[in-house]
This record gives C-alpha cells, structure tokens and sequence, in this order.
C-alpha cells in the first residue's frame, strides 16, 4: 500500500503520494527540462531553418540600392563587399588605401556588373572623423543607400594586460570601434529611416560586427573587450528606437575567423574563412542562431553558435568558465606571440 500525504492548500485538501518537497523538486526539474529542451530546440532549428530576413527586403522596388561597407579592403569587409555586389547591390566602399579600394571598386564593377564608389578614410583619426563622415554621408545622399555595414575594426596588436598596454593603442581602438561606429551611423541613420517602410519592404540594415570578446569578458584584450561590449548595449538601445520606422539593426558575434586582425591563415572547423562566414551572416540576418534570447543579436556560424550558446547555458557559471578559458588562451597566445616577434627582430639583426 503507497503511503499518502495530505496537505491543506488555501482551504482545499490534496492528497499526494509522494512528500510536498519531492513533489515540489520533481515539478522544478521538470520546469527546468523543458526550458533548456525548448531553448535548444530554439537553437538548433535555428541553425537548421533560421535563414531570417532575406536581402531583398533591404532592395528598393526600382533602382539599385547601396551598401556602404567600412573596412572592405580585406578580411570580412572585402567579403561583405563581394557578396552584397554578387547580390546585385551598389556599393560605397570606406577604407584608407586609395589603391586597395580602386582596385576592389574595378573588380566588383566588372565582375557584377554594378557601380562601386568609394571614399577614403582613416578611421583611426580623431582630427579627421566628422569631414569623414560627412563626405560619407554626401555620396550616400546622391543614391538609395539601404545598408550600413559597421566592420572597420581595431584590435591589440598581441594580448596583452590592459595595465602594460600602450595608451595610443587604447585610443586607436576606442576611436575605431567606437567614435567612428557610432558617429558614422548617425549621420547615415536619418538615410535609411527616411527610405524604409515599417512591416514591408524596403527595410533598411545597419549591421554591426561585433566579436564574441564583446559578449565575453576577454582578458589580456581588455580594450578591445570594452569597445565591442559597449557596441553590443548600444546596437540594443538604437536597434529599439529604429524598428518600428523599419530599419532593421543588429550585431554580429564571431569568434575566430582567417584574417589579418587573427593573425590566423588556415580555416578549420571553428575558424572559418571571411567568405563562408559572410556567406553564413548575410543567409541569417536577424536569425538569433548562437544568441538565443538576445533581441537583436546573432552569432550567426554554426561553430561560433554552439559556442555562444554553451557559454550562456549555464548563466554566471558557465560565463565566469569562459571567461577563465579565454584568459588562459590569451596568455597562450601573448606566449607565441612573443617568441614570434623575438625571432623576427633576431633574423633583422642577421
Ligand atoms: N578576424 C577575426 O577573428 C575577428 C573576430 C571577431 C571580430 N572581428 C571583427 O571583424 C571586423 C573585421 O575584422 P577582420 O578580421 O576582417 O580584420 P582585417 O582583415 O584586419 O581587415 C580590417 C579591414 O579594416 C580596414 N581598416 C583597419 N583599420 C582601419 C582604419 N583605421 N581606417 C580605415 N580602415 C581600416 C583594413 O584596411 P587595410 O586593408 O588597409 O588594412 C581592412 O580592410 C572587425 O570589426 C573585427 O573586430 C574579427
């Protein structure tokens, strides 16, 4: 014979066959199943099925619309350079090698048959930064400009203790990924809200790319960590003023990618090449994929999803692993590095 347990519940008499305490913990843990269940089932069909908003909704019904693309002479901007033109865009290309970016507007021309115009610009000089982006603005005025890609980036030149670092490497990288960011979408903002439609085509985009050091709290990169976290408040604050006026905004969260910036040359699993991240990016624009949760963000590569997503799984726990992980990798890293460089100033001496 079971053993029963009455208890009185705001008046009502309810019979239980197990005590209240293992009733109530069985009923928690079934809560807490199906919430991580239902999360990843969010998160898996998101990498499966979660193709978000396509880029024609960025199109205008006539004409060609444009993209301007910050940092598009190598790495992930050339890429998004590349793939927005294949897709039939206008580009304005923002870069500071006049030659890099007469070349790239040649190739782009010629490959895809669309106009590329372009402006020099070092995003790196606080003297320079409003004539700038005024002369941004200008040319984005004379054509239906749709889409904002935020990629210049500035990052440390190897890890490195935010205390020993070099103050004129902190202001490169606070002028780059943050005065320049943010002054530059201003003046194009009132652009792309004036063109857009709320709940229909066209929209408009401003992508952000952020890095997965502005989501984790990445030693030995402190600087850099800090411009890419305030990016990612920021992108929030502005992506909830613009939605309802149709502009759609949102950061991008990489992890490892070949580039310059990584020092990285050969593309693995979790390191893609620019080309099949872009790819990935551009497929899944406000697909939240590895930022399950997060209005207005997406890690948008599988690998560097199931990174994001395990590092949010567990709250403060798995975040403050993460964050030991990355330190340690960093210092493995500033460790390489430094050899590296000691062996090239040996070889100058030769
Ligand atoms: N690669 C990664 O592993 C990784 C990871 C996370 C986040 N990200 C982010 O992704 C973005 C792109 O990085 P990437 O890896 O593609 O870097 P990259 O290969 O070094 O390319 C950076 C691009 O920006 C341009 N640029 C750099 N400083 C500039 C300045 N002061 N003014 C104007 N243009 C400038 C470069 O021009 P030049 O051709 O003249 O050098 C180049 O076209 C950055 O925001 C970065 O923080 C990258």
């Amino acid at each position: 014979m079971p053993e029963y347990h009455k208890y009185n519940i705001f008046g009502n008499e309810i019979t239980l066959e197990v005590p209240m305490s293992t009733f109530l913990l069985a009923f928690v843990g079934a809560l807490t199943l199906v919430t991580y269940a239902s999360s990843l089932g969010r998160f898996l069909f998101s990498i499966a099925a979660g193709s978000g908003v396509p880029l024609t909704s960025f199109k205008a019904a006539k004409g060609t619309t444009y993209a301007i693309v910050t940092g598009c002479t190598s790495g992930i901007g050339l890429e998004f350079a590349r793939q927005l033109a294949a897709d039939g865009f206008g580009l304005i290309l923002v870069g500071r090698r006049q030659s890099a970016l007469d070349d790239l507007a040649r190739e782009l021309e010629s490959a895809h048959k669309i106009r590329a115009l372009s402006v020099v610009a070092d995003a790196a000089d606080p003297a320079d930064l409003h004539a700038a982006v005024k002369r941004i603005a200008d040319i984005a005025r004379t054509v239906d400009t749709g889409i904002l890609i935020n990629n210049v980036g500035a990052s440390h030149e190897m890890p490195v203790a935010f205390h020993e670092t070099d103050p004129t490497e902190i202001d490169n990288i606070v002028q780059t990924n943050i005065s320049w960011t943010l002054q530059l979408t201003r003046a194009i903002m009132p652009l792309l809200v004036a063109r857009s439609t709320p709940g229909t085509a066209p929209k408009s985009l401003v992508m952000t790319i952020g890095s997965l050091s502005g989501r984790i709290p990445s030693p030995l990169l402190a600087a850099y960590s800090c411009t890419k976290g305030g990016l990612k408040t920021w992108n929030t604050a502005l992506a909830a003023e613009v939605q309802s006026k149709g502009v759609v905004c949102t950061m991008v969260f990489p992890a490892f990618v070949v580039s310059n910036m990584s020092k990285i040359r050969k593309a693995s699993l979790t390191v893609p090449t620019p080309e099949k991240f872009v790819k990935s990016t551009l497929g899944s624009i406000g697909a939240a994929r590895g930022a399950q949760g997060r209005m207005y963000e997406s890690t948008p590569y599988p690998a560097h999803a199931a990174m994001d997503y395990v590092v949010g799984i567990g709250g403060n726990v798995t975040e403050n692993i993460a964050v030991g992980v990355i330190h340690s990798m960093h210092k493995d890293i500033r460790k390489r590095a430094l050899k590296k460089k000691q062996r090239e100033l040996a070889a100058k001496k030769e």
